[in-house]
């Protein structure tokens, strides 16, 4: 097939690469030049800015892939490739959109006659070589016209269509809050290994053996381990952990829902935590400890 794909990140440009070694016909596109020149290397063809690529696109209807930082980035190349499509071109977003968004794109893009797909990408890094996990939303005849692309993409029965504009999205960000959650568990989980009755405990073997057979063997666990193998004591981090939205949605969307959400929430939280460095709540509760009962306080 032949499609043009904007958004040469860690995610796009090994998304191209796969598409390329089976011979798909991939005009690419991105903001600096070098992963443009890399993957012309491998066979894509580049170009010059947006109206370049559209015109570079030979077939009909012209599929465009944009795969860019959720938000507003994402949202004016939508509305830039638009004003360039004709009618029956198809865009698809690649990127953690909030579904919320995409419903909004597919409406927009309806009134001039351009489809919007929206589809939940995963897979990360590793995807580059076993294939990603795709979560499709839009038109289900498109969806099954892209069979193609989806098969060079995809792991094995990696790729579903979910259902209509939305919702390719919003199983992603489900998706992702479950990930948030198993996240956290294997991080206290850790803690506790590290700081608990049996000291020196060696943590990245532990990793490496329940990343074996054990009932919580999973690619995270299975990072778990590589992070551990380079320096278990993680001492050249700082504890901060960052998040781009998709926990804070889904947890605003199960309350909208009167949906019990309480493992996400609770691991969102604890990423707004882990950013306070000092923060007056944790400094408030052990102030209030020391005046009930007397415990003890850590002074500066
Ligand atoms: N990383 C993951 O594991 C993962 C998994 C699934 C989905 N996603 C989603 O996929 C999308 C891309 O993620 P990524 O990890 O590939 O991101 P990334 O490595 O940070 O790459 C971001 C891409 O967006 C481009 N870009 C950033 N700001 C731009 C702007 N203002 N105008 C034009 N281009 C701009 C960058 O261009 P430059 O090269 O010029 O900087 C780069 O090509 C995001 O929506 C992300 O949430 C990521």
């Amino acid at each position: 097939m032949e499609i043009g794909f904007i958004g040469l990140g860690r995610m796009g440009k090994n998304m191209v690469l796969r598409l390329l070694k089976d011979n798909h016909r991939v005009v690419v596109w991105n903001r600096s030049p070098e992963p443009v020149k890399e993957v012309e290397k491998k066979g894509a063809v580049p170009s010059s800015d947006i109206e370049d690529l559209v015109n570079k696109l030979q077939s009909k209807p012209k599929i465009i892939w944009i795969m860019l930082p959720a938000g507003d980035v994402t949202d004016k190349m939508i509305k830039k490739v638009a004003l360039i499509l004709q009618h029956g071109d198809i865009i698809i977003d690649g990127g953690n959109s909030n579904f919320r968004d995409s419903i909004e794109h597919y409406k927009e893009l309806k009134q001039k006659n351009i489809e919007f797909m929206d589809i939940g990408v995963s897979g990360g890094l590793k995807g580059a070589e076993v294939g990603y996990c795709m979560m499709v939303g839009g038109n289900k005849s498109i969806y099954k016209k892209m069979q193609p692309l989806f098969k060079s993409l995809c792991i094995k029965e990696g790729f579903a269509y979910i259902g209509k504009n939305g919702s390719g999205h919003y199983i992603k960000m489900i998706h992702n809050a479950i990930e948030y959650g198993m996240m956290q568990a294997i991080a206290e989980g850790f803690d506790l290994l590290a700081n608990g009755h049996y000291k020196d405990l060696k943590l990245d073997e532990i990793a490496d053996v329940w990343s074996h057979g054990s009932i919580i063997t999973s690619f995270l666990m299975d990072m778990t381990a590589s992070a551990l193998k380079k320096d278990d004591k993680l001492s050249y981090l700082k504890p901060y952990v960052d998040d781009s939205g998709e926990g804070r949605w889904a947890a605003k969307e199960a309350i909208d829902q009167a949906v019990p959400f309480l493992v996400n929430t609770f691991a969102v939280q604890s990423r707004f935590a882990s950013r306070e460095k000092n923060s007056f709540a944790y400094r408030m509760l052990a102030a209030i400890r020391n005046e009930f009962g007397g415990h003890p306080i850590k002074k500066k």
